[in-house]
């Protein structure tokens, strides 16, 4: 790990991309992080502010669907490994409109899979592209049972087929070229910087504003959810440590029906706001269900646990209580990101697709 490397990061301007950027930068100084991303309206780059500067540190606006500016960075910059985590990532949003994911999801993962393979044909000694992936790709789970890596796939939305599709490309392109190349998929994320447009910092940017909070049939929906800088900690051992052609499920050990989610949030928020208890829960709204919505699902993270020594680091109660707080101190942000483009989304979202 003290040799020097050059690794493209994509979505690093994104939610968690923006961690695993942060962690490289910092933890690795004599590594080049090249930040690629096209700033869609889920990419921020005051995500990145106190990292900006380092010299380490370079940013490139490139879109994952233009194949010429991805070879020509290849080119200018040569890099060893590829994290890619770019990607359209919120599931409404691919009920509304599917084709958006299989450009960037499907098209564009291939587009960088040819830009690596490309480069690195002949020589693939000390590559690696690594592929971020998620556990929605295995589809629902009913009351009893985890996914693990065996798990077939069986994605329900148009976000998880496109997301299913990019990781078969990997793996074919692994099988068929010889690609170095690991596969990690993992639970919902939770922590600062995640956009408003998820159900944690939604809820948490509506009970601030005192809005209600939409919540989606009958609330019973369960979910795995891990804190984002785990899974930033995941990658970054996987980089290091994975086995090429391997893929690892990383998950938070920590199931919650989103209602009972959504209480404790509340809970915290009026502790932390000095409000009323039982205030921010009079908010709760039952509002239609998500169309294809998966009922469970729960990763079983034995496999890194095992080869790789990873497990969370953080607890449920700490990591919501210091996402709670982060967001609390950083309400310039959440105005910044909720402008705009987002307004209209949540206009459609909101008043057509879950009207009840
Ligand atoms: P995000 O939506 O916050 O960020 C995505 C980033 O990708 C943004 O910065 C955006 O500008 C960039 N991007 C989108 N389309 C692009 C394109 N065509 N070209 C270049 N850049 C583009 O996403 P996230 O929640 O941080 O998720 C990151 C990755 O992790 C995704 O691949 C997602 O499928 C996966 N994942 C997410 C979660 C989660 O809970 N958020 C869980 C498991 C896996
Ligand atoms: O499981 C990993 C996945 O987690 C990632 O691959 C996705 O990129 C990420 O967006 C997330 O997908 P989900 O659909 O699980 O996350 P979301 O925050 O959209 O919803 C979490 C649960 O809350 C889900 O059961 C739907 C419900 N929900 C969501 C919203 C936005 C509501 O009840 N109301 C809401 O307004």
């Amino acid at each position: 790990m003290n040799e020097s490397k050059t690794i493209v990061i994509t979505g690093g301007a994104g939610f968690i991309g923006s961690h695993v950027v942060r962690l490289f930068v910092n933890k690795y100084p004599h590594y080049r992080i090249v930040n690629l991303d096209a700033l869609t309206y889920a990419g921020n780059l005051e995500n990145l502010r106190d990292i900006e500067n380092a010299p380490n540190y370079c940013f490139e606006k490139v879109n994952l669907l233009d194949a010429g500016a991805l070879e020509r960075l290849f080119v200018q910059y040569a890099p060893d490994g590829v994290i890619h985590l770019a990607a359209e990532s919120h599931v409404d949003r691919s009920i509304l409109s599917p084709l958006d994911f299989v450009y960037t999801n499907v098209v564009g993962t291939v587009n960088l899979l040819n830009a690596a393979k490309t480069h690195w044909s002949g020589n693939f000694g000390g590559k690696l592209f690594y592929h971020v992936s998620t556990d929605e790709v295995y589809g629902a789970l009913g009351d009893e049972g985890l996914f693990t890596e065996k798990t077939p796939y069986d994605p329900h939305s148009p976000y998880s087929a496109s997301k299913a599709a990019s990781d078969h490309f990997v793996r074919a392109y692994h099988d068929t070229y010889g690609l170095p190349a690991v596969v990690t998929n993992c639970s919902n994320n939770y922590g600062p910087y995640h956009f408003p447009e998820k159900l944690i910092p939604l809820f948490i940017n509506n009970i601030i504003n005192k809005k209600p909070l939409p919540v989606y049939g009958d609330g019973l929906y369960t979910r795995d959810w891990l804190f984002v800088k785990d899974h930033a900690a995941a990658i970054d051992l996987v980089y290091h440590q994975g086995k090429n052609g391997e893929t690892y499920n990383i998950g938070g050990f920590n199931e919650w029906k989103n209602i009972e989610l959504v209480k404790l949030l509340c809970r915290l928020m009026d502790q932390k706001l000095n409000r009323r208890e039982g205030e921010s829960e009079a908010l709760i709204t039952y509002v239609k269900d998500r169309p294809g919505h998966d009922r469970r699902y729960a990763i079983d993270a034995g496999k890194i646990n095992r080869e790789l020594g990873w497990k969370p680091s953080v607890t449920f109660e700490e990591g919501l209580s210091q996402t709670i707080d982060w967001y609390l101190e950083n309400e310039e942000w959440l105005k910044h990101v909720t402008s705009g483009e987002y307004q209209q989304y949540y206009q459609t979202q909101y008043t057509t697709a879950h009207a009840s």
